[in-house]
């Protein structure tokens, strides 16, 4: 039997999170937040425990689908207060390093710090809080048992990079770079509820030019991927397979 009675699920972009959502038979959540705010949620029971998919929604001047750190972080902090979460999961897709062992279509769960390569600020006492070092589950051990891959996961605001965010990422020894993780991270951290990733790789930042034209190029491999890892991993933890809190 899991400790896990509810588990919050964080994603994105709808594309990223809809076959999961068809696979485990997710209904429109009945409590919300009160606000007019975007992000949309949805309600499965799988056995015995309760899901809950809380997605960032559109930008209603764009149109697009909230992608990015701000978004992510308020959608979690509105979930983990409309939901009491006893776990949060964050699945999504990152850019990754082939000479880190990635490829596309491979899932990865994080490891148990989460960091960004884009929050620099060159200030007594700043560095580290830029950083993040924000702090995530250690599924180290639940991860080997299913025979998943972990990495350091790194979030910044670009879906490129400059030179310096490169640098920064290695710093942080990151396998994964991406746009979400460490704002929910944050979000998680000021509420104390645990929390960890599942990321699925569309492109090699260090093997391929343009990470747009890989993204798209990949997408749906990377998320098939995902979906079935996501599954995976939902399944385990529903059997008792992560040791509890
Ligand atoms: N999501 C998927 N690929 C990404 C990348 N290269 N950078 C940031 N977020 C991503």
């Amino acid at each position: 039997m899991s400790a896990y009675r509810t588990i919050l699920l964080v994603a994105a972009m709808e594309q990223e999170s809809s076959p999961l959502k068809q696979s485990l038979d997710f209904r429109p959540a009945t409590a919300s937040s009160r606000f007019a705010v975007p992000f949309s949620r949805f309600e499965a029971d799988l056995g015995g425990t309760r899901l809950i998919l809380s997605l960032n929604g559109k930008d209603r001047r764009y149109g697009n689908e909230n992608v990015g750190l701000e978004m992510a972080a308020l959608n979690t902090y509105d979930a983990i207060h409309a939901y009491s979460p006893d776990l949060v999961i964050n699945f999504g897709t990152a850019g990754a390093f082939k000479d880190r062992g990635a490829e596309v279509g491979k899932v990865f769960l994080s490891k148990d710090r989460f960091f960004f390569h884009d929050h620099r600020i060159p200030l007594s006492g700043y560095e580290d809080y830029g950083r993040g070092y924000l702090p995530g589950l250690d599924v180290e051990s639940f991860a080997q048992a299913l025979s998943l891959p972990t990495g350091i996961v790194s979030s910044g605001s670009s879906l490129d990079f400059t030179d310096r965010d490169l640098e920064e990422i290695h710093r942080n020894g990151a396998t994964l770079k991406e746009m979400e993780a460490a704002g929910i991270a944050w979000s998680c951290y000021l509420t104390g509820i645990p929390f960890f990733a599942i990321k699925s790789v569309t492109n090699l930042v260090d093997k391929t030019v343009s990470s747009a034209t890989e993204f798209e190029k990949n997408f749906a491999v990377a998320v098939e991927s995902l979906t079935n890892t996501t599954r995976t991993v939902l399944e385990a933890i529903v059997r008792g397979e992560l040791p509890g809190k």
